[in-house]
């Protein structure tokens, strides 16, 4: 396991048996907060976008988790027609706020100037509703219970409708759609192994989308950074309600009004950033796994890989090539960097990539990266000004303090000098890890040296491996020893932001952290960071957000003009604009094969970090043939592809089954020839926020059969994927909205009644599809080996006619890799009444050309089509229902093709 060592298990237990040094949770406190007074409002001063008013605390303090806060300050802002922003927090301002490095706020400039929410207030007691302008909806109403704000507690409580459709609230693996009944929400990040239901993990995103049908969606983000219980539940008169208990920071709440989910999605961009665009390459497989024993194995998957015939584009190393699993080091015996080196530039030389592990926590040993950092000072420190110490694979280790205005620059040092080909490993993207952060020393870890000799960390690396097997094709040193080289022998004080006298390791209020104290398997919480002065118990849950942003400049300050492919475990609130996500530890299960959907679709499309993806086949426990086969074809519509598996478990790269390997075939050809259809829709969210990657009641709002589905999901505007799932089972009951469908294999039409239909024969190397009608799909003509060679395929184009028999869809195409893109290509195409156009903007050359088009549908042969005027060949199959025409469409101009 990675992270649930025995002897922390055992901790664990002890602790939760009340065995060990830590202190109790409060007792409950419900009684005493209800009679919290609330406050008042007075001074209240209104213009046409704003309004603000004191709030003083209405009566004799309840003091019940830290002390009231007298003085508050209320400030409203109507930021744009679709987004109120609503600010409470203490007249001094010496409470936390998340800070604008990390977080920027989006400017405001002219203000609404039709405002589609209203805020209404009561001034004493002290409540607030936000509702819509034109219809009187109210979306959010405090006046059920009292605010209350107190040092270490703030509490806000919502009415809400009886069983409302909530959805968000990240990061957890529990069901798209949010129970209703006697749920929490924690949120802090969490370094948490086999992802369990109903607790916090990796990431913080207090953002929810309420989605109410035809009255409208709209979302509501808390911007908070501190750790936070969200109950929703029912009073016990009926009344449901959505509460949030923080144990720190000020109320900053963005409504915004969609209506609908994508508007929804839109708005949230605006206030958390677009999400950043990833290279074209970074869509294609990847296969990874911890426990390669040394280079010879990681070599000798990209060989099998290619004799199988199965498409990998990127390789990936974990912490197994590392020297002792230190950061910025390679095992010379293992992994000796002119064997790097020498994979590295056969899999350049084959258009494939590679990406290596970087954690942040460096090891205490003697060795370069940890002795420059420790000269500039940029480890976080403790109370006495030593390096703060915990423990990670490394054993002992310290950990940059991404405040310290030094770190970025001695990180970016650290990439130049191992991310690079002559004096290191020549990477193409990044993959950090263990940034919630993680530490395995129990809190308090009072002597994290013994930690490491009971806990026997890291683990032992496998023995070195006398006779690889030959790998035909690859360079000298992967050959057996007679051609390849000798191996090598061989109580804290500090500038506070925030109120004086908070207890930071063990807060009146005691969030419901799935690890029980705050500081558990992370590092303490009352740690001061430099700079500001920032405490950890307030910044916690942004250290890997800052990581990722730290590591991003670093990887363009290596290749300035490249668009950096980062992949992060931990995230806050924006991360998307810098970064991709996978979704951590889970395990080959069915339950987590099911799970990855919901977990995915939050991401991609409330939380704005479109590129994401769980181990494919599982990362804990073995796997079997069949769950990876199913596994494979549902990851190849993750946007991040990646098999991932943990030490110890059995090998599952897809060529180790049959059945696997035609499954993982079958799913990359589809991929691939959909690589350009995925990479548009992606671009499109990357600019405009909306989400490519849907649950259904995205793409049908009104239709309340899918508000609840999570097993099912849009693949861009015009794909269902319906995948199998359960073990054993070759059929699945598929939800159909009220529309238009044709089968992605037969090209058949089905004609969807918003009515579940089972699907069945479905062996395990098929994955179903549908093309909702009314779209126009541009894909590949044929699939390929990487997508290098996939760019050079010509175009295909598939015409699926909506039931008024029109459809339309576009393209994107850019050089694949440039930040900064010199020319685009962006086609719009219609089709309608047997006349298809191509229209936009020209600026990218493609290089190929659309070669065939298929359109769906039709019942006979049509008589004569012509592009541009000249004949084209035109086939009809009665069977399939459908025109295939082939014909060439330069894309470098607009063209009409008619078809009669
Ligand atoms: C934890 C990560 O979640 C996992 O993917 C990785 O394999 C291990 N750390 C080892 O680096």
């Amino acid at each position: 396991m990675t992270m649930l060592t025995k002897p922390f298990l055992l901790a664990l237990c002890a602790w939760a048996a009340g065995s060990l040094a830590v202190p109790a949770p409060a007792p409950s406190a419900s009684a005493s907060l209800e009679q919290c007074p609330g406050y008042k409002a007075s001074n209240v001063r209104q213009t046409r976008h704003s309004l603000t008013a004191d709030l003083k605390l209405a009566g004799k303090p309840c003091n019940t988790y830290g002390k009231d806060l007298e003085n508050l300050v209320l400030k409203v802002s109507y930021d744009t027609d679709t987004r109120l922003h609503v600010q409470i927090y203490d007249r001094d301002e010496e409470v936390y706020q998340v800070p604008e490095s990390v977080f920027p706020r989006p400017k405001v400039t002219d203000g609404a100037r039709r405002p589609a929410l209203k805020f209404d207030y009561t001034k004493n007691p002290f409540s607030f509703k936000v509702s819509r302008r034109d219809t009187g909806e109210v979306l959010f109403d405090s006046s059920a219970s009292n605010l209350v704000f107190q040092s270490q507690y703030v509490r806000l409580r919502t009415e809400l409708p009886q069983e409302p459709n909530l959805y968000g609230l990240g990061e957890h693996s529990d069901p798209l759609r949010l129970p209703t009944d006697n749920y929490t929400r924690t949120i802090w990040n969490r370094d948490s192994y086999g992802i369990p239901e109903r607790s916090n993990l990796y990431g913080t995103h207090p953002i929810y989308v309420d989605h109410r049908g035809k009255k409208g969606t709209h979302g509501v983000f808390l911007l908070n950074s501190n750790g936070m219980d969200i109950k929703i539940n029912r009073t016990t008169d009926g009344q449901q309600y959505l509460e949030y208990n923080t144990i720190g920071g000020i109320i900053d709440l963005y409504f915004f009004a969609g209506p609908s989910p994508k508007d929804v999605a839109k708005q949230y961009a605006e206030v958390a950033g677009l999400p950043a665009m990833q290279p074209y390459w970074g869509f294609g497989f990847h296969q990874c796994r911890y426990g390669y024993r040394d280079i010879f194995d990681v070599a000798e998957v990209v060989y099998n890989y290619s004799q199988a015939g199965i498409p990998l584009e990127t390789m990936w190393t974990d912490i197994d090539y590392m020297y002792r699993r230190r950061t910025f080091t390679n095992d010379p015996e293992r992994f000796p960097l002119p064997k790097i080196r020498a994979l590295v530039d056969y899999l350049h030389d084959h258009d494939q990539h590679y990406i290596v592990m970087t954690d942040p926590a460096m090891s205490k040993s003697d060795n370069p990266a940890y002795n420059r950092g420790l000269e500039r000072g940029i480890f976080l420190k403790d109370a006495d000004g030593s390096e703060y110490e915990g423990v990670v694979w490394p054993g002992v280790t310290v950990y940059p303090d991404w405040f310290n205005p030094d770190t970025q620059d001695w990180w970016t040092n650290e990439f130049s000098i191992f991310y690079n080909r002559d004096t290191g490993i020549d990477i193409d993207g990044l993959w950090i890890d263990m940034n919630e952060p993680s530490n395995f020393c129990d809190w308090p870890c009072e002597d994290p040296e013994q930690y490491v000799e009971d806990n026997d960390l890291p683990p032992a690396p496998p023995p070195v491996r006398e006779n690889p097997r030959p790998l035909p094709g690859f360079p000298d040193v992967f050959q057996p020893p007679s051609s390849h080289s000798k191996r090598a022998s061989q109580s804290r004080k500090g500038k506070k932001i925030g109120l004086e006298g908070r207890d930071l390791l063990t807060p009146p209020y005691a969030i419901q952290n799935e690890y029980g104290p705050l500081s558990q398997k992370t590092i303490d919480t009352d740690l001061v960071h430099a700079g500001e002065g920032y405490v950890e118990y307030d910044v916690h849950s942004l250290y890997g957000t800052m990581m990722s942003m730290a590591s991003r400049v670093a990887m363009l300050a290596r290749r300035p003009t490249v668009r950096p492919l980062v992949i992060t475990r931990s995230t806050f609130a924006g991360a998307g604009a810098h970064v991709g996500h996978w979704l951590g530890d889970n395990l080959s299960t069915w339950e987590h094969y099911r799970i990855s959907i919901a977990q995915m679709l939050a991401f991609a499309s409330i939380f704005q970090i479109p590129m994401v993806g769980s181990d494919v086949c599982g990362f804990g426990g073995n796997v079997t043939e069949t769950l990876c086969a199913r596994w494979a074809q549902l990851g190849a519509f993750y946007p991040f592809f990646r098999n991932h598996n943990e030490i110890g478990s059995i090998s599952q790269e897809f060529y180790r089954w049959e059945t696997t390997t035609e499954a993982a075939k079958k799913a990359i050809d589809i991929r691939y020839r959909l690589l350009d259809y995925a990479y548009t829709q992606f671009h499109h969210q990357t600019v405009t926020g909306e989400p490519w990657l849907q649950p259904l009641f995205y793409v049908y709002p009104n239709d309340p059969n899918t508000y609840g589905i999570d097993t099912q999901f849009f693949y861009g505007d015009s794909i269902l994927v319906s995948p199998v799932t359960d073990e054993d089972a070759t059929s699945v009951d598929a939800y159909f909205p009220d529309d238009l469908w044709y089968d992605w294999y037969t090209g058949k039409p089905l004609r969807g009644q918003g009515k579940k239909v089972t699907l069945d024969n479905i062996d395990y190397t098929t994955i179903p599809i549908h093309i909702r009608g009314g779209s126009i799909i541009p894909v590949r003509a044929s699939s390929a080996n990487t997508t290098t060679a996939l760019r050079k395929k010509p175009f295909h184009l598939i015409i699926a006619p909506g039931r008024d028999g029109s459809a339309k869809g576009s393209l994107y195409l850019d050089d694949g890799n440039s930040l900064h893109q010199k020319a685009t290509l962006e086609l719009d195409f219609y089709y309608k009444n047997g006349l298809l156009r191509l229209s936009g903007k020209f600026g990218f050359n493609a290089q190929v050309n659309v070669e065939s088009i298929t359109l769906l549908g039709q019942k006979a042969k049509p008589k004569t089509v012509k592009a541009d005027n000249a004949d084209a060949d035109v086939e009809f199959n009665g069977e399939r229902e459908s025109v295939t025409i082939k014909t060439k469409l330069s894309l470098d101009k607009p063209v009409e093709l008619t078809i009669q």
